[in-house]
């Protein structure tokens, strides 16, 4: 997909600095185009290193990709060293490596090992990427933090234990730091996509893209896709939501707000 180049006055992120982790596929990929696109300096933090320097490459000077396991404090640690004596500021950090785990839906089955492997990523991982945000932000007075959670955040139900328990503890990482480094000016946000089709996706359901129709939500005809995400963790990231902070907000298209066991509207595809 092309990517030209905005006017300067469309640029929503000119001269901003972002990190984005698993920035080398799915929404990552997706976001860290569009933020390129709007004028930020990107900086790709995966572990799929040949992916994430393809996308460099077809970004061209403003992006850079850093090798980086989010479950690895020196990693994330260096990450962001790196941007710093690269660009000399983090604008955005934007916490969004995350892995699904096996299909196994109940707790019975559900092995301390591979729970914890998630957890590592997609609570410990966000928990790092807020932490070393923070320690260059805070001198700045400045940044927007963004995590990307989950549908799984806010219900039950709906992913195996360890993905659920992870997105619902981003959003309590995430209400703890915006209301500590608020007092820096620094806002803390998630975003929470409904099921999008990515190589996550695909393979945890074992699904192909054209099966995703079937996800519908309550918005007739509208599946979720990664610019959906994207385009909302632009807003986060931009001074479009210099007054938002604190927020977990859901791109689900009415997903979670209805139940169809009860409702008094026509509930159709
Ligand atoms: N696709 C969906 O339906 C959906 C729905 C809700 C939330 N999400 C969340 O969106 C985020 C992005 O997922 P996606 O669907 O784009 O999946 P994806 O697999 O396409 O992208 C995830 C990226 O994270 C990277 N990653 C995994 N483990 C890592 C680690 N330890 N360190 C660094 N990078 C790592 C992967 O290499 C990959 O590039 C995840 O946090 C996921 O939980 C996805």
């Amino acid at each position: 997909m092309a990517f030209p180049l905005l006017s300067a006055a469309a640029r929503r992120l000119e001269g901003k600095v972002a990190i984005i982790t698993g920035g080398a596929s799915g929404i990552g990929e997706y976001t860290a185009k569009l933020f390129s696109k709007h004028g930020a300096k990107v900086v790709i933090a995966d572990i799929q290193d040949d992916l994430g320097q393809t996308i460099c490459k077809e970004l061209g000077p403003s992006a850079t990709f850093v090798h980086c396991d989010v479950s690895n404090e020196a990693h994330v640690k260096d990450v962001v060293d790196y941007t710093m004596a690269q660009y000399g500021k983090l604008d955005i950090m934007h916490n969004n490596a995350g892995v699904a785990g096996s299909p196994i839906p109940n707790i019975t089955d559900t092995t301390l090992p591979d729970f914890e492997k998630i957890i590592k990523v997609n609570l410990i991982g966000p928990f790092l990427g807020t932490k070393h945000a923070a320690r260059v932000m805070i001198p700045a007075r400045q940044g927007s933090i963004i995590t990307t959670s989950s549908t799984s955040s806010i219900i039950g139900g709906g992913a195996p234990y360890a993905y659920t328990s992870s997105k619902h503890g981003v959003v309590g990482l995430m209400k703890n730091a915006a209301v500590e480094l608020g007092n820096y000016g620094i806002r803390v946000n998630c975003v929470a996509p409904y099921l999008t089709s990515t190589p996550l996706a695909r393979s945890f359901l074992n699904m192909k893209d054209e099966e995703f129709s079937q996800f519908y939500s309550n918005i007739k005809g509208e599946r979720c896709k990664v610019e959906d995400i994207a385009n909302v963790a632009l807003f986060l990231a931009s001074d479009d939501s210099k007054y938002v902070s604190g927020h977990n907000l859901v791109v689900d298209g009415g997903f979670t707000i209805m139940n169809p066991g009860f409702c008094m509207y026509e509930y159709t595809k």
